[in-house]
């Protein structure tokens, strides 16, 4: 261990890594594309300001129908406290979640939104020299923050159906190897088969760490089945991530977490990089897992918002990644996906443009409030009819 100016505490790291870790990562990492893709949807999520906004923004996988009314009155509650440290409210939550998942509380880790969880995998995994095993055609969090602190990637095409391709990336898993899955996948909204995942998961966790980003999971019509927290109760090096950002709606307060290994969570926190999330969230999170109702009632609501969109789709005559389980739909738009994006952006929609190179194409549009998404079709029928 050594000691910085400020008295952090800095795990023993190699040369090499630490650089990585404190100066050219950080440089790659600020002009990474996983960066500029948030401060982009962040910059609009700013000064758009929703319901009195012209722009339909249907690029960032918010949920645009708010979070728990109970988790609104949690912060009402607990705004005049904000003096005091969060401790007590992380265990608080802590001890929620694991009676919740039936896990240890030392095998939970709360943090900022979900990015860090993914953010610190990628660093941890750098720090081991483990080669990440993912697709390429998936969330950046993992693969391009590991790629920006020097880790090796290695993408895996995506089947003809545009899945994950489980078979493939099992085949690469060696002493060495780490896998970052995305379930259901962004921006594919591929959900995996809960029996091809669970075998994966069950070989591949018995050789090697697994990531598995669960970050919409909620939001599929049978996610029950796809929850792989049972590989953590079983002791395996599984990390499963969730947020508070999607299907509760707190994307702005910024609360997720992880199930995974204590040994691995203690490894995690000698970086030194995690702090507690904001008392606000903390409280506001509490609430939502309480609130049950506004849980099915935002399942429902989004699976009627991805309806929506899938309709679109076919309406216009553009082919989609069937059968999407996330609150987004991938559309094939038969045009340069960025022209796409710039002249829906014309007509006051937001979609995601070029992010995912792989498919120049294709874009994500996610589901938004009823007018919002009539505006979508509309525009995207203006502008797609017209090639
Ligand atoms: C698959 C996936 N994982 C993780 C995240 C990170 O979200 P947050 O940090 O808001 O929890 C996102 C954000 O869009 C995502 O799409």
């Amino acid at each position: 261990m050594s000691i910085t100016e400020n008295n952090t505490v800095l795990p023993n790291m190699s040369r090499r890594n630490w650089l990585k870790l404190a100066g050219v990562g950080a440089t790659a990492l600020s002009a990474s594309p996983f960066l500029s893709a948030c401060a982009q949807d962040s910059a609009v999520a700013d000064t758009a300001d929703g319901a009195s906004s012209e722009l339909a923004i249907l690029s960032s996988n918010e949920n645009p129908f708010g979070p728990s009314p109970k988790a609104i009155e949690a912060m009402k509650a607990e705004v005049a406290n904000i003096y005091r440290y969060t401790y007590p409210s992380v265990m608080a939550l802590t001890e929620q979640i694991a009676k919740r998942e039936n896990v240890s509380p030392d095998q939970i880790l709360i943090t900022n939104g979900s990015q860090p969880i993914l953010g610190h995998f990628s660093v941890w995994a750098n720090s081991k020299d483990l080669t990440i095993l993912t697709s390429e055609l998936t969330y950046e969090g993992v693969p391009r923050v590991a790629e920006a602190f020097g880790s090796t990637v290695d993408y895996s095409p995506v089947t003809a159906d545009l899945d994950f391709d489980l078979d493939t990336i099992a085949a690469k898993v060696k002493p060495g190897t780490c896998a970052y899955i995305c379930n259901p996948n962004n921006p594919t909204g591929k959900i995996i088969d809960p029996a091809k995942l669970d075998a994966f998961v069950d070989t591949v966790s018995a050789q090697v760490p697994v990531f598995i980003d669960e970050a919409y999971l909620d939001i599929a019509d049978d996610y029950e089945k796809q929850v792989m927290t049972k590989y953590v109760r079983m002791g395996r090096p599984v990390i499963v991530a969730r947020t508070f950002s999607k299907i509760y709606g707190m994307a702005g307060q910024r609360v997720g977490y992880a199930l995974m290994p204590a040994d691995m969570i203690k490894e995690f926190a000698s970086f030194q990089l995690l702090s507690n999330v904001n008392k606000l969230g903390l409280v506001a999170a509490s609430a939502s897992l309480d609130d049950t109702a506004h849980f099915e009632e935002m399942r429902v609501k989004m699976k009627l918002g991805r309806e929506k969109l899938i309709a679109m789709a076919r309406d216009i005559g553009r082919p989609i990644a069937e059968n999407p389980q996330g609150s987004f739909i991938y559309m094939d738009t038969g045009m340069a996906a960025s022209e796409f994006a710039a002249k829906m952006m014309d007509k006051g929609v937001r979609v995601v443009g070029s992010r995912w190179q792989e498919r120049p194409e294709w874009s994500r549009i996610c589901v938004g409030l009823p007018h919002e998404i009539e505006k979508c079709h509309a525009a995207a029928k203006e502008v797609l009819t017209s090639i």
